[in-house]
Parts: structure tokens; sequence; C-alpha cells
């Protein structure tokens, strides 16, 4: 029996690790994502049931779910130096003398690759499987932060056979966030009323202190591998060679990289990336040149920081001045006011720039920004060029500083600035035209109600137009359909597919609906845990804020914010408006069924990892035996279940209020026996997970494609 459950997981592994090779490596889909998901649930299911044979670099650990409170840290074998750094052609011909000199006449050439804008890795393989992942840390020791490398899914866990390969050996590179995952997961915090990311670095290396490895893979992290090390002389003769044998092996190597047989050829090279750098979904910031020979690269030798043996070359900062005309308000769904600054067009970075942002009304006076200034513009790692200063010397006379407005350049209503936000925000989220078309736009995008033939510019337009005002009023197109047939671009099919796409929308399952109706602070995670712990909108809506905060992961401001939105008789309204035309309001699907009422009347919280199931399943087993799940300690809560690497302040707060704090298996033990629960009686894992909310079976994955290889470029 058991060696069976072996071969499966081995199998599923295998497969799992091909299909994942093909598609990062290889741009290869083989199967549909449904159909990979489902072995990699199949899997994780399976190592559930017999955690004993669970492999540590099993294809489930890249959705992760692994808690890390502390990252032990680890000595790097060969330290972690830094590169010489030079801005300036005449350095590189220096170097190039040196290294000349160094070999005292020998052949050489160089190896030129992109400087990737990121977090340096080491990672070490044992036998073919990824055993360690080490940040740079002082470069002489770094952070163990394994478990958060492992769900970078272009990262490949084992590896794949083929040319020799030493039985240990060290890869390193750079960790970074690409580009449009960087602005797409910035669009989403803005929505949501969250603090963005500064840029795709800080990104990187801050997903990479994560404690919780499924919020990482949530941040959709790449790797580029640059370098091979191993104990002793390199089986390869030349750092090209080992760049070949990395990519053989199943490791992500940039292609941009080319060998050069003279320092002519690194301008050249150096040239030609100088814009084109710009068409990659990865930010650079240079570009790195290398002695190709390994006996040469060791002749060289090192200084104290950095190898002789290669250098970088950094492309000036991009920047460019030009003038400043105006400011504009941009109100955002949330009503939060952004400052745009608009610009004489000037070429920057490979595109033209007309707009900058300026962040917020501090940083207005902080650059002593006035109309008709000259100011520099920069493109640093952010997609939008940002104004970083003004040229004084090319003030006009008489120019005044910029007055922000006081009240809402789109409906007039006096701005408000909540305490410790950098935003000003506008509060008349029902009347205000932008917020009312950004909410409309919100509703219909891919993650929400997805509406198929209706995109956010032609809901905006219909908006403009007049032809709707809210998400229910979308639902009154279909006795527009003549004039919108007569409106530019549309025509009859394009009207035909909107209407079908509405009907479609009518089965998107309510959480994703209560996603769409953009409530601030009730992002895609806060939308499903509403939904699945009320199950129809009007328990959601009978709910007070303080029962709302009870609900694990639901926070008190989001709970404020959704019992606000709930009360208010418009948005009420709109919800009567979506039920009549047949929009779910409720999950479908059958409610858990009551096993038993075992633990009637009683409340739980939940805190910490555990051993035996996940925290979803123990919440759905606690429920379906009539008990509660809470996420805050009261004096009311019946039991706090203490799970691994619970935080001390739940614990002294528990004691405090005299809760009994208990251990899973207390919990489990304080269930029925399968025999005498009143559900289904075989009460084997097949029941147990029809038990279970669909999260819960597949692992924790924070989105419903974050375990499958996705559908975009492979370097997502
Ligand atoms: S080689 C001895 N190659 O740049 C140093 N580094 O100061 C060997 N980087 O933080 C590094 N792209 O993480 C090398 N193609 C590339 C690189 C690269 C980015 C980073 C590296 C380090 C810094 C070097």
């Amino acid at each position: 029996m058991t060696s069976d459950i072996q071969q499966r997981i081995t199998a599923l592994t295998e497969r799992l690790h091909h299909l994942n090779y093909q598609y990062y490596q290889r741009d290869i889909s083989e199967i549909p994502d449904q159909e990979f998901d489902q072995l990699l649930a199949e899997l994780a299911q399976l190592e559930k049931q017999y955690p004993e044979l669970a492999h540590p670099n099993s294809p489930t650990q890249r959705v992760g779910g692994t808690i890390t409170k502390q990252f032990p840290t680890a000595a790097h074998r060969y330290p972690m130096l830094s590169l010489g750094n030079t801005y300036s052609e005449a350095d590189l011909r220096e170097f190039d003398e040196r290294v000349r000199k160094g070999l005292e006449g020998a052949d050489y050439a160089y190896v030129c690759e992109l400087k990737f804008d990121g977090v340096a890795m080491s990672l070490t393989y044992e036998n073919g499987q990824l055993t360690q992942g080490v940040t740079r840390g002082d470069g002489t020791r770094g952070d163990v932060v394994t478990s958060n490398v492992r769900t970078i899914k272009n990262l490949p866990l084992h590896l794949r056979a083929g040319s020799p390969q030493p039985p240990e050996f060290e890869v390193r590179g750079e960790i970074f966030m690409p580009l449009p995952v960087f602005s797409e997961l910035n669009q989403e915090r803005e929505a949501n009323g969250e603090a963005l990311l500064a840029n795709p670095r800080n990104a990187a290396s801050g997903a990479l202190k994560l404690q919780d490895s499924a919020l990482v893979a949530a941040r959709r992290l790449r790797f580029y591998a640059y370098s091979f090390l191993m104990p002793g002389r390199s089986i390869f003769p030349t750092h090209s060679a080992s760049l070949a044998a990395l990519s053989a092996w199943g490791l992500p190597v940039s292609d941009t990289w080319r060998l050069c047989g003279s320092i002519a050829e690194v301008l050249d090279f150096v040239h030609e990336w100088d814009k084109k750098r710009f068409t990659l979904p990865v930010a650079t910031d240079g570009i790195v040149i290398k002695v190709d020979d390994f006996r040469q690269q060791e002749l060289l030798g090192y200084t104290s920081k950095s190898p002789r043996w290669a250098i970088a070359y950094k492309y000036p900062a991009e920047a460019a001045r030009t003038r400043l005309n105006a400011i504009q308000y941009q109100v955002g769904r949330t009503g939060a006011v952004t400052p745009v600054a608009l610009l004489d067009p000037v070429p920057l970075a490979g595109t033209v720039v007309k707009r900058a942002s300026v962040h917020n009304a501090n940083q207005i006076a902080a650059l002593d920004l006035r109309l008709g200034d000259m100011v520099f513009v920069e493109k640093g790692g952010e997609i939008i060029p940002k104004i970083t200063g003004v040229d004084f010397t090319a003030r006009p006379g008489g120019s005044e500083p910029i007055r922000y407005p006081t009240e809402c350049p789109a409906c007039g209503t006096p701005l408000i600035r909540p305490e410790g936000e950098a935003h000003f925000r506008c509060p008349n989220e029902r009347g205000c035209p932008p917020q009312r078309k950004a909410k409309l736009e919100h509703y219909v995008s891919r993650k929400a109600l997805n509406i198929d033939g209706l995109g956010a510019e032609t809901v905006g337009r219909f908006f403009d137009l007049g032809l709707v005002t809210d998400a229910a009023s979308l639902y009154e197109l279909p006795a527009k359909a003549e004039e919108l047939a007569q409106l530019d671009r549309m025509g009859e099919k394009s009207v035909q597919r909107l209407l079908a796409g509405l009907e479609q929308s009518k089965q998107v399952p309510f959480d994703r609906v209560l996603f769409g109706l953009g409530i601030r602070y009730v992002g895609e995670t806060v939308a499903e845990k509403l939904a699945n712990h009320y199950r129809t909108m009007d328990a959601l809506m009978a709910a007070t804020a303080t029962e709302l905060a009870a609900v694990p992961e639901v926070g008190g401001v989001i709970a404020e914010s959704a019992a606000a939105w709930f009360q208010e008789p418009d948005n009420r309204a709109m919800i009567e408006r979506l039920r009549t035309a047949g929009v779910q309001l409720a999950l479908t699907g059958e409610a858990p069924k009551a096993m038993s009422s075992r633990l009637e009347g009683q409340t739980f919280v939940l805190s910490g990892v555990f051993e035996q199931h996940s925290r979803d399943e123990l919440q759905a087993l606690i429920q379906a035996h009539g008990g509660k799940v809470t996420g805050s300690i009261s004096k009311k809560l019946s039991y706090l279940v203490a799970g691994d690497k619970m935080g001390p302040a739940k614990r002294e707060k528990a004691t405090e209020l005299k809760v009994p704090i208990i251990s899973e298996t207390d919990l489990l033990a304080m269930l029925p026996s399968e025999l005498e629960a009143t559900g289904p009686s075989e009460a084997d894992m097949a029941v147990t997970t029809e038990l279970l909310p669909a999260a819960a079976v597949t692992p924790a994955a924070p989105s419903p494609s974050s375990a499958s290889p996705g559908q975009q470029s492979s370097l997502f």
C-alpha cells in the first residue's frame, strides 16, 4: 500500500517538475493550467495524508505555507564579493588594459551579461537537489531563506540529469520581481488602499524577508543564474561553458549574455543594450563584464572587495530636464487624490515622457515645485518617471508655490486627510464621478466579474455617456442594445458579445462579486474569507463591525469600512438591484454539512501553524461540529487553539483573561469519534475533504492561479 502511494508521489513529483521545466525554461505548456492544478492538488493531498513521504523539494513547496519566525544565518563557503563599478567607457578600456597586463600577453575573452537589479542569492545543490538558499548578508554570512526561495517558480528544485554534475555545487544569481508583476501588484495595492512597493528591487528584497512563504509565492519573484562555483578546480574551463551547463541542467540563465573577443566588442554590447534593456521584463542597471577563462580569473585574483577579473558598467541614471506645465489631480477609486505632473514631452530611457508622478502634497512642498519650472525627471526602477528636483537657476520670475486643492477637483467636495495618510481624499464616495467610474471599471475587471466584451475603457465610455451609473445599472444594458450598437467602434457583434458576457457574469461566485463591489480594504482574500464565513449577502449585511472583525484575518479597519459600506442606503439599494438582475449573492454549492453539535455554543481562536490540518481545515471542522471561529481573544472565548510559532502576545492575553489554551490534538479529541458523528459515517479523507472549502483542499494558495504555471510569458 505505502509503496503504491510512494510510487504515485514519485510519479506526480517527476511529472510536475518536468511540466515546470517545460513551462519556465522552454516556454512550452504541455497541459492546460487546470490539469496542472489537479495534479498538484493530488500530490498535496497525498503529502498531507502521508507526511513522512513528502519530499522537501516537492513541487507543492512552490505555493509556500512555511512560516519562519527568524531566519538562521549561514557562512558563505566562498565570500560573496561585490563588483567594481564604473560609469565611463574610458574606465572600461583601462580595465581591459589591466587584464591584458595581468595575463601577460595571453589571448583572452570576456563574457558580457546584463546586470539585473534585484537581490543576490546563493543556492546550494546537492545531488541535484536544491538544499539551501542564502542571501548575501554581509558577504561572509547571510540569511538562510530556503523555504522562501522554493516558491520561485522558474527556479528548479531539482536539476535535470544530463551533462556531468558535481555532487555539490553553488549557483549564484539574482532574484527579482518582473516589471509587469511589480506594476500589477502596485495597482492592486493602490486599489485596496495599501502602501505601495517602492521599486522592484525593494519589492524583491522585502518579499524574501517575509515570514510566511505563501506570501512570498504571491509576489511572483523570478531568478536568473549568473555564476557557478564548486569546491576545488571547476569541471568547466570557462564561465561561458558553465552558463551553458547551468541552462542544460534546467537553471534559468538569461539568454542575453554574449562572448566577446575584444574590448571593442564589449563596448558594442554596452551600446546595444543601452536602449534595448528597457524592452526586457526585468529592471537592469548596467552590464557585467567577466573574463571568461576560469584559470585566467584565478591568475588575475581579487582585491579585498572585488574580483580583478570582472567589472560592472553602470548606465547613467536616466534623467531628463523638461518644463512643468501643470499639475493634474487624479481621483482614484477610493477617493485618494494623486497629483500628476504634466510636462513638455521629453525622451527618457526609451520612451517619450509627458507625465510624471509627484506622489503627494508633501512632495510638492518638499521639492518646492512651481508651474513653469524646469524640472528633472528620472526613471528609476519605477515604471512611472518621477520628478526628482527643480533647476532653480531657470525659475521664471513671479512664480508662486503650487497650492494644493482643498476641494475635490472633480466634484467640489472638501478634501480630507485622515491622520497618518499621505494622500488627501475625497469623501464623496457615491457622488464623485471619477470614483464611481473607477468602481465600475473595478467591477468589470478580470479578478472581479471579468465581463467578456466589457473592458475598463468601454465601461468608462458608457459611464461618460450616462449609459451606466453603477454596477447594477450594467444589467440594464440589454434594454439599450440598439443605442449601444449605434456607438462608434461598437457594432452589432460587440454588443452581442457584451450582452453574453453580462449574462455569464451572473454565474460568477459570490466572493468575486463581493470583491467587485470595491469596498475599501476588501481585497480578493478578504472577500473570500467573508464570503466563506457568512455564505450569503444577507448574513454579511446583517453583521456588525465587531462581528466582522472577529472573522479570522479581517482586522478592525477592514471591518469598520465594510460595515459602514453596508449601512449606506444607496449601497443596500444597489445590492437589491443586483439581486433582481440575478447576480450571485450567496455561495452556491453545499454549505458544510453539520457533522455533530458537539461544539455548539463554543468559540475558538486558531493561532500559529498546525501539524495535522491546515488552519482552514480546522476552522471547517469546528464549524461542522457547531462551533464558531473568531479572530480575536476576548473573555467570552472558549478556547485558544495554539499551533506552532504562535505569537507570545496571544498567549499572554489568553492567560490574562483565563481563556484555556489547548493544542490541535486536544481540539481533535473534543470531536466525536467517527462512529458517533451524525454526518457521513465513513469519515475517511474523502469525506473530510468534501467538507472543506476548496482553498483548504488545494494547498493554501494565495490566489487561484498561483500554483499553476500561469498563462502569460513564462517569466511570470
Ligand atoms: S557577478 C564577484 N553577474 O550585482 C561578484 N552580478 O556587485 C560576482 N548582479 O549584488 C557577481 N547581475 O547580485 C554578477 N550578471 C551578473 C549580475 C550581478 C546583477 C549583482 C549581484 C551583486 C552586484 C555585484
